[in-house]
């Protein structure tokens, strides 16, 4: 059965996936912390999408920029100008909401009255605080909306240092924030978030191919991950909905609980950025093509997704209640690679000869994976618990352990076990648990 969202909300919270920012205080809407299970799987989301874009090719890099930057990279962006949202206020209510977004617009979705609303007014999206101990608009500087902008203003000092030639990607991932009018859809859209970015430099007159094929290669992330592909869908903008800086776009679409939502959008960017870099900072961003002994501005194709927003698509995606011998189970199926906890090590009881074998066992596989040690409960409660977070495996130390030196090997996914002998116990796990 697909998970419904206030099943997702209630397992995240409960299982300490993710956790209301400043709870204790009543809560900051629209920003969250990510608990001791949400950390890991965020992390783990956040390897998988490095692996893939950095390690794995040896045409992109990798770049950590400030958030903090010139105000002068927000004006060359255009988003000082034109990153902004058209508002509206409910005359009655004074509920603030995205004229675009509303679903009725003469009608207020918060109170419900109709044709009350203000002029739209467009909202800038960008936080913005100071620099140094003297508010004033001369130090005023932007938290990063997008961490897009960092690769662009860095695109030179990556070129020459890592002697990278055309065609070449630069990735980041990292913070961003946007003061969204209409936060909501619990971590699907919040004002402190993290995003995968990478942008790809190319020729211009391969700009099309190279687009299609980000494309392929961003679907197939998902896939091979095991994201449910009848859920996922590409679905290319319209001119009306094409940012400030993009020729072209395509968004990876997920069907949400609530319907068809953003996960990731791919952008044909052009020269837009290192052009309005160039004509603002007065510095050169063009590449000298040794083949064709010409200078040119490269074209972008960028590829941005949502971390914190991929995590929640894969958490909803993996969710599944099944029934096993007449009783309901409900069971997170992770791809492994995205498991917070790979192995769970559980002695059949709490005597000491048990729990000091379930030790030995958990420190020699903590080198290799995040393991989890639970002796409370039922084994059969602590089998459910694991599955309930999407544990790929659990071992079992039982009284003939003491004896044999060996473990019953649990798989999440089919329940089969397995008897395997302690050292051989790591290598078994080698084989079934990919990087
Ligand atoms: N550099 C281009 C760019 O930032 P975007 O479509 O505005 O493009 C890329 O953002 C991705 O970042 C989105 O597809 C989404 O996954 C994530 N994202 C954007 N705004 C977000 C928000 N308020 N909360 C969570 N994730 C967000």
């Amino acid at each position: 059965m697909p998970a419904d969202f206030d099943t997702i909300v209630n397992l995240s919270k409960k299982r300490g996936f993710v956790f209301q920012a400043s709870e204790i205080y009543g809560g900051l809407r629209s920003a969250y912390d990510y608990g001791p299970l949400g950390v890991e799987l965020l992390r783990n989301v956040k390897e998988q999408w490095w692996r893939s874009m950095v390690r794995m090719r040896d045409d992109v890099v990798g770049l950590d920029s400030a958030i903090l930057q010139s105000p002068e990279v927000w004006v060359a962006s255009g988003h000082v100008a034109s990153f902004s949202d058209p508002l509206v206020e409910c005359r009655t209510c004074n509920a603030r909401h995205r004229v675009d977004k509303l679903k009725d617009p003469n009608k207020c979705p918060t109170c419900g009255n109709s044709g009350t609303f203000t002029e739209p007014k467009e909202f800038n999206l960008m936080f913005k605080t100071h620099m140094g101990p003297v508010e004033s608009e001369d130090n005023a500087v932007y938290l990063r909306p997008e961490t897009a902008q960092g690769i662009f203003t860095n695109f030179e000092n990556v070129r020459r240092t890592a002697r990278m030639k055309l065609p070449f990607g630069i990735a980041q991932v990292g913070k961003s924030f946007r003061n969204e009018i209409t936060p909501g859809q619990f971590v699907f859209r919040t004002r402190e978030f993290e995003q995968m970015e990478m942008e790809y430099f190319c020729y211009p007159d391969a700009a099309d191919e190279t687009f299609d094929q980000w494309i392929a290669t961003r679907n197939a992330w998902y896939d091979d991950l095991g994201m449910d592909t009848t859920k996922l869908r590409t679905h290319p903008h319209s001119e009306d909905e094409l940012a400030h800086y993009a020729a072209g776009a395509f968004d990876i679409e997920y069907e949400f609980p609530w319907g068809w939502d953003e996960l990731e959008g791919i952008h044909n960017r052009t020269d837009f950025d290192l052009k309005a870099h160039m004509e603002h900072s007065g510095e050169d961003l063009t590449y000298f093509d040794q083949e064709s002994d010409s200078r040119f501005v490269p074209y972008v194709i960028e590829t941005a997704a949502g971390a914190t927003r991929t995590t929640f698509a894969f958490l909803i995606d993996a969710y599944t209640e099944e029934e096993v011998n007449g009783e309901s189970r409900v069971v997170l199926k992770l791809d492994p690679r995205l498991a917070p906890v790979k192995v769970a090590v559980l002695p059949l009881s709490k005597k000491p000869d048990l729990v000091e074998t379930t030790n030995k066992v958990a420190r020699a596989l903590r080198e290799s994976w995040q393991i989890e040690v639970d002796v409370t409960q039922s084994i059969g409660r602590r089998y459910r618990r694991q599955d309930e977070i999407g544990t790929p495996f659990c071992v079992t130390v039982d009284f003939d352990s003491l004896d044999d030196n060996q473990v019953t090997v649990r798989d999440r996914d089919t329940m089969a076990q397995d008897r395997i002998a302690i050292d051989q116990l790591k290598s078994y796990l080698i084989e079934k648990l990919p990087s």
